[in-house]
């Protein structure tokens, strides 16, 4: 039903009025989220453990669909496992000029420079906290984490340490997105140097702030690196005792669309499937003594390509541009 009457209409108008429609439409709790349960719930599946968490299936929201934490209660409602808030800095702030979101449809893509808009730290805190009390009990909620467009890179550490004490509290876990390309300089915190100033500044505040086991922190890595970058991460990530890495953000890459863009951004959905595998592999090969866990993202539209990312090496997989173009629908169909 979706794809045939209620997207094509959808996509009628510019994506990011039709986000910020559905957000309202979507957030708190709403009459008729009982059916919306009736009809999209996907039946109970094996639980999994990741990182001390226990996901009641493997299927998540990936970061930047609730950028504030306001239609958790409908991400639970229809089926996942978890839902990662954010990216959330710790000033809000408005993100880049409009327009900023493109679909590419003949790819089955979107092209993004949202540019880290969010309410900052105070609101989403008490966002979240205002609906976990409503939550499932097994229902997870991850926070992604990142730095103000004015802080500079010099001074990203200090941007971390606020959102992760900010929201100690109200995260089941930590996502730390050093690999957005809508923020200038972002990505210079994969390099090793400041890679791990930064993950050694989270861990002993984790250390200082969990009274019993740590927070579990991901960190959340580019598709564009190359091997031995990707190599340098892992040694880096397992140095710090990171419990795992979310593979991977958006690409900056135009290889092999049909649609002839020129818009500047991130790109998602189908042609992000292979290069995000690309790295989920690496990272697998890496990771042969299982030491820490991975989240496969990246152009899972169908059941065969999150049992890809699976058989990659993902224990978790997230997806966000598959329910774009599919719908709530595509919970159950991945996960029946
Ligand atoms: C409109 C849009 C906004 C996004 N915002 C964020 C963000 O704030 N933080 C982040 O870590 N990833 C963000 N992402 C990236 C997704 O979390 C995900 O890594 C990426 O889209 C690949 O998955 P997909 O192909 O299933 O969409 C965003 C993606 C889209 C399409």
């Amino acid at each position: 039903m979706y794809k045939q009457f209620i997207r094509p209409f959808l996509f009628l108008i510019d994506p990011e009025s039709v986000h910020n429609k559905m957000i309202s439409i979507l957030s708190g709790n709403r009459f008729y989220f009982p059916l919306m349960k009736a009809l999209y719930e996907p039946p109970g599946s094996d639980t999994i453990t990741v990182a001390g968490m226990e996901f009641r299936n493997r299927l998540g929201l990936a970061a930047g669909f609730d950028k504030n934490g306001v239609v958790l209660q409908f991400l639970d409602t229809i089926g996942f496992s978890h839902a990662e808030v954010g990216t959330v800095t710790p000033k809000p702030q408005p993100g880049n000029s409009k327009p900023r979101i493109f679909r590419l449809k003949k790819d089955s893509a979107i092209i993004n420079r949202l540019g880290f808009n969010n309410q900052g730290v105070e609101a989403v805190k008490r966002n979240i906290a205002g609906s976990k009390v409503k939550l499932s009990t097994d229902f997870i909620v991850g926070v992604n984490i990142g730095k103000n467009k004015q802080t500079e890179i010099a001074n990203a550490v200090r941007d971390y340490k606020i959102c992760f004490q900010e929201l100690f509290e109200v995260a089941d876990y930590f996502t730390i997105n050093i690999s957005s390309p809508n923020t200038e300089g972002l990505r210079k915190l994969q390099d090793r140097e400041y890679l791990n100033e930064l993950l050694e500044t989270i861990c002993s505040l984790n250390d200082k702030m969990s009274a019993g086991p740590l927070k579990p922190v991901f960190v959340k890595i580019a598709p564009d690196l190359s091997e031995p970058e990707i190599e340098l991460i892992f040694e880096t990530v397992i140095q710090n005792k990171i419990n795992g890495i979310v593979a991977t953000n958006t690409t900056i890459s135009r290889e092999g669309l049909m649609e002839e863009v020129n818009e500047s951004g991130g790109l998602s959905g189908k042609p992000l499937f292979k290069k995000s595998s690309n790295v989920l592999k690496k990272l697998s090969e890496l990771n042969s003594e299982n030491i820490i866990s991975l989240i496969g993202v990246g152009g899972v539209f169908d059941k065969e390509s999150f049992n890809q990312k699976v058989e990659s090496g993902a224990s978790i997989v997230q997806i966000y541009t598959g329910l774009i173009y599919e719908g709530p629908g595509i919970i159950k169909k991945i996960l029946t």
